[in-house]
């Protein structure tokens, strides 16, 4: 059967698959243009988006929203989600078993919105999409298709917000990112 955006949101909502969903204010299953063309994932929600329910609105929102902006887009143009939709304690990373829980909702999510091109950021998502062997410092930059859809692993905002060092690069894979959808809008 189909998965409907109220299905998806209600069964996040019910989740206890995992132990993150006992310490939380909120799930923050994602939002933005659910046919969007452009899809942004990062590791799980912070402090700010477990109070506010909403994915990347803290600090590397803000920064975030100048990557998505740096490559022609509004937030709300595209889609932004996270691998897990419930906060890790003190924002530690993920366990595998928590991220493997959360799957199917992101798995949902890629067909629902059926997005041209993926922007997996940081090391959890990209590993949670392409695999345990990715190293995103090796790995990052390089374009991966799978049934179609074109995924690009970059550093994480919070990374670039550590540490500046890392904007060139991911400027780089920004602007590959702007140069694929145009190729695969038949423009470039
Ligand atoms: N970091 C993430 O990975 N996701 C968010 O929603 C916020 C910060």
């Amino acid at each position: 059967m189909e998965v409907s955006w109220d299905s998806l949101h209600a069964d996040i909502e019910a989740c206890e698959k995992c132990g993150l969903c006992r310490q939380i204010h909120h799930k923050v299953p994602g939002q933005g243009n659910g046919s969007a063309e452009l899809m942004f994932i990062g590791e799980g929600p912070g402090a700010d988006e477990d109070l506010q329910g909403l994915a990347f609105v803290g600090a590397a929102g803000q920064l975030l929203t100048k990557m998505i902006a740096a490559i022609g887009y509004t937030r709300e143009q595209v889609y932004i989600c996270n691998v897990v939709k419930c906060r890790p304690p003190r924002n530690r990373t993920p366990e595998p078993e928590e991220a493997d829980a959360c799957l199917p909702f992101l798995r949902a999510q890629f067909s629902l919105v059926r997005p041209k091109v993926i922007v997996l950021l940081g090391a959890t998502a990209a590993r949670a999409i392409l695999g345990d062997q990715v190293r995103i410092t090796r790995d990052r930059g390089i374009w991966v298709e799978k049934k179609g859809v074109w995924f690009m692993p970059t550093y994480h905002p919070a990374a670039l917000l550590r540490d500046v060092s890392k904007k060139k690069d991911t400027w780089h894979d920004l602007q590959s990112v702007q140069a694929k959808l145009q190729e695969l809008r038949g423009e470039a």
